[in-house]
Order: structure tokens, then sequence, then C-alpha cells
């Protein structure tokens, strides 16, 4: 019988992230595109920011929900775990919205992006907030942010070239149901 579970696991990639360094890193980006989104004019720019917007979005809620919150489960406050699911599923409608339209042919489409952007503040907020946010409480659970890190930038990495070559498909809510 073999015994891998020394070999198994991955070496330590020093190069890898903290997992809250990365996510925190994507929050600034997307904060940043919103900034340039108020100050475009044309309607192409705009269209450009708010896409670009939209994929760093989609990118960034499925690798916390696929990686980063399963680690947290049980480990920190449920509330609020349970409800960044939920702020994430929100501001997916918005997402594919904006991504599938065009600000010529939507009155309301600086108003999605506007009240994207508030909605993201605030789960950032709530995420960001220190001594009392998720990931506030994350660094006191001792669960491995640098492996989670890695796991992260690989994904992400992942994720990025399906956009690049397929394009990534709707974000699809998780725990909020669409009912039309
Ligand atoms: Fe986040
Ligand atoms: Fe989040």
């Amino acid at each position: 019988m073999t015994d891998i579970t020394e070999t198994d696991a991955p070496a330590a990639d020093a190069a890898a992230p903290d997992a809250i360094a990365l996510l925190e890193s994507d929050h600034r980006k997307v904060e940043g595109l919103f900034v340039q989104y108020e100050a475009a004019e044309s309607d192409d720019d705009k269209k450009a920011l708010a896409d670009q917007i939209c994929l760093e979005l989609k990118i960034h809620t499925m690798i916390e929900e696929e990686i980063f919150y399963p680690a947290l489960d049980g480990k920190i406050e449920e509330d609020i775990l349970a409800e960044a699911y939920v702020e994430h599923d929100g501001a997916k409608v918005l997402v594919n919205d904006i991504s599938t339209g065009a600000p010529e042919e939507d009155d309301h489409y600086d108003a999605k992006v506007k009240v994207l952007s508030e909605e993201i503040k605030h789960h950032v907020k709530e995420e960001e907030q220190p001594d009392t946010g998720m990931f506030a409480q994350a660094r006191k659970t001792g669960v491995d942010l640098v492996a989670i890190g890695g796991r992260l930038k690989a994904r992400k990495a992942e994720l990025l070239a399906t956009a690049q070559s397929d394009g990534l498909p709707l974000a699809e809510p998780v725990v909020v149901r669409i009912v039309a």
C-alpha cells in the first residue's frame, strides 16, 4: 500500500496570495471600474466598462461560492455567510441584465449599473468590515488562507481563460429562486 498522504498535497506555492488579499484586490479593481463608468461619456466606453465589471463580478462570485465560502461553513457566523449568498444572487440579476444589454437600447442602463455598484458596495462592506466582517472572522478560524488563496487564484485563471475563449455563461443564482 502506498502512502500518498504527504506527496498528494500540492507543494506550497510561495507566490500564492492569501485568500483575503486576493479577494480584496478584486474588490478594489471593481470599485475602480465603477468609478471609471461614472466618468465615461460614450455608449461604447460604458458598454466596455460594464462588460468588464460583469465579468469580474461573475468570476469573483464564482470563486467565493465554489471555494472560499464553503471553507468557512460552520466556522464563522452562519447569518453572515447565508446573507452573502443571497446578496450575490441579487447582484447576478443585474449582472445578467447589464451584460446582455446595451446603453443605447436601455433607458435604465446607467441606473442599473449604479444600483449594482451600490449593492456591491454594501456586500463588500459586510465582507471587509473590521473585527466583525466575514474576512475578519475568517482570519480567526485557523483555516489555511494561503492554501485557499492558491485555489482561488488557479480557479480564477481557469475561468478567465474560459471567458476569453468561449465566454462565460450567465451568472447562476444558487439560493434565490428566479420567479418570473
Ligand atoms: Fe467578495
Ligand atoms: Fe462576496
